[in-house]
């Protein structure tokens, strides 16, 4: 099968994903800007990986503008998060970029990435800091904000390699 790995990265935990992704499928990397230039007509596979911005996937409304042209591929989404993999909150977020059209036809996943200050734009750094001092000053935090209002102050990687295996499986599977 061939697979395209389209994605969307600002720090590199998205990009990590993708080339995960290829290794484990022999699957083509292609960053967005070429993406968007190219034939796709000829994979079997579409794979769009992005990271979440307050909620939404980065440039998912390319991917979903797409989707009439690619009726008989496998399409997936991956996003990618600074949320730890277990926090319910990832289930209800993913469907809220989707219609239930959409949805229908896309398999999506979720990949933990974390935090790197170090390699944001400036206006993605004033946001997360403005975000980690409102969590900070929230008052009855849940169990799950007091543990992301501790994390999100400072770089983090949560990433991990095993997280690509049920998109793996999906993709190999007949
Ligand atoms: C402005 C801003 C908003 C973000 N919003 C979310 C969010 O809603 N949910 C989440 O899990 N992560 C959020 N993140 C964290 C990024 O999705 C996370 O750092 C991701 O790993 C970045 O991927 P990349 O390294 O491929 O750019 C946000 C980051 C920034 C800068």
């Amino acid at each position: 099968m061939k697979t395209a790995i389209i994605y969307v990265s600002q720090t590199g935990f998205t990009k990590q994903y993708a080339e995960w992704l290829s290794e484990e499928t022999g699957g083509e990397c292609i960053p967005f800007a070429e993406a968007e230039k190219t034939d796709l007509s000829g994979y079997d596979a579409i794979v769009f990986g992005s990271w979440c911005h307050a909620g939404m996937i980065r440039k998912l409304g390319w991917f979903k503008g797409n989707l009439s042209q690619w009726k008989d591929k496998k399409k997936v989404v991956f996003a990618v998060g600074a949320s730890p993999a277990e926090n319910p909150e990832i289930a209800e977020a993913l469907p809220k970029n989707f219609t239930e059209e959409e949805w229908e036809q896309v398999s999506v996943f979720y990949c933990p990435g974390g935090l790197r200050y170090e390699k944001m734009k400036l206006s993605s750094k004033v946001m997360m800091k403005m975000f980690a001092k409102m969590m900070e000053g929230k008052k009855d935090k849940t169990e799950d904000e007091k543990i992301m209002a501790e994390m999100i102050g400072k770089s983090y990687d949560i990433s991990d390699r095993k997280y690509i295996e049920p998109m793996v499986e999906y993709l190999k599977a007949e």
